[in-house]
């Protein structure tokens, strides 16, 4: 049985209405604090997942409502779509947030190694243990155990796990000693689990144990809406570490509405990190965003134009797409290079011999090569 020990009076029956409507555009999303206010008694978290779509408002509802609870909580989605995020938000909002929040990535340890990571072992237990260490578990006593990528554990430590998850004790490897723990798991997967079973991959009975909670984390390109919001939490985020954040102007928004997201959160957080390093401190439009997301956008005639700007000045280095129709190879390749040898110029302020350095050519190549695209 999941021990449902209420620890704390917070969740229940809070009023979940927003305080602030959508942002429109980008300056004031970037300007706006956290606009998704959770309910006045609920912790302070920096990992609420964002967004006034019906799907984030629900999802925040169910956390906040078995945040109190030590309920396993299984939490499915996509690659990227704040699985994690959403793991920390339930610790931060629960009885433990003062204890450890401990991740582990159950697809990334060697299965030979998880059973020693997550329960510890005793000195000299197997070639090169030379020392006695605590296991992830013990680690993570009176906090949450955050188990990433469970559906790639190995059926043995499966039977493992599910015998601590029904009894809550352990043994190191090498000892006898079983270990009583206090620990509430979150389990994390971007796999189907229910055909992992069916394909006799994944434990049945391990499977309605982790899952007594699930929370589905919905992929971007299902809550496009959110866009804004998400733009100005990671912007924020952006400007906290030091870079200088940008602006992202209301018609690039409506073309990064149109992209599909394949990598969700995750992606749109180093596209928006790349922006502050590439146009530090300025509106980033159309033109500035990488190829990829203008390629199949359908888009508005007042945006098209600056598209084919965008296309004549070239894509940035780190994201070459294809040439468009019209346009041939040589072209294409003369406008990366063109774009290549305005940015080496702005970034060392116009001075030649420092961007021939920067772009690893001669001086008189680069002077030859400014010859013939104007630019003297
Ligand atoms: N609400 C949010 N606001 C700002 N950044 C967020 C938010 N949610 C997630 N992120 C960021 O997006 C990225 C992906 O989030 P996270 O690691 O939680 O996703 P995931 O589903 O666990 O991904 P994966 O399946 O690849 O492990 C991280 O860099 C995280 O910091
Ligand atoms: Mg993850």
């Amino acid at each position: 049985m999941t021990k449902d020990l209420r620890e704390e009076p917070v969740g229940k029956g809070h009023d979940l209405t927003m305080t602030a409507t959508e942002c429109q555009t980008a300056k004031e999303a970037a300007a706006a604090p956290q606009t998704t206010k959770a309910p006045a008694d609920t912790p302070a978290s920096d990992h609420t997942p964002t967004g006034n779509t019906p799907r984030m408002v629900g999802i925040r509802r169910l956390i906040e409502q078995v945040a109190a609870f030590t309920t396993n909580v299984l939490v499915t989605g996509e690659s990227g779509t704040g699985k994690e995020w959403a793991a920390r938000y339930i610790h931060d909002l629960s009885p433990r947030r003062d204890k450890p929040f401990v991740p582990v990535n159950c697809g990334a340890i060697p299965p030979d190694l998880l059973e020693s990571e997550l329960f510890g072992h005793e000195k000299g237990s197997f070639t090169g243990a030379i020392a006695a260490r605590a296991g992830r578990f013990e680690v993570a006593e009176g906090g949450t155990l955050f188990l990433d990528e469970i559906g790639d554990m190995s059926l043995p430590m499966q039977v493992k796990l599910l015998r601590v998850l029904q009894e809550r004790t352990f043994e190191r490897v090498g000892s006898n000693h079983s270990r009583q723990c206090d620990v509430r798991i979150v389990a994390a997967t971007h796999r189907d689990l229910e055909e992992a079973i069916e394909e006799g991959r994944f434990r049945a009975d391990l499977y309605y144990r982790l899952n007594v909670f699930p929370i589905e984390m919905p992929p971007l390109r299902e809550r496009v809406e959110d866009l804004e919001l998400l733009t100005g939490n990671i912007i924020r985020r952006c400007a906290d570490s030091g870079l200088d954040p940008v602006t992202v102007t209301p018609a690039a928004f409506r073309i990064l509405r149109h992209h599909s997201w394949p990598g969700n959160i995750r992606e749109l957080s180093n596209l928006l990190e790349r922006l502050c390093v590439l146009y530090p401190g300025s509106d980033v439009d159309i033109s500035d965003l990488p190829a990829r997301y203008t390629a199949d956008a359908p888009v508005r005639e007042s945006d098209r134009q600056q598209i084919h700007e965008a296309r004549e000045a070239g894509p940035l280095p780190q994201d070459f797409g294809l040439p468009g129709e019209d346009v041939t190879l040589k072209e294409y390749l003369a406008n990366i290079e063109l774009s290549l040898i305005r940015r080496a110029l702005h970034e060392t302020e116009g001075v030649i011999a420092q961007a021939a350095r920067r772009l690893n050519v001669r001086r008189t190549t680069l002077v030859e090569k400014m010859r013939k695209y104007g630019l003297n």
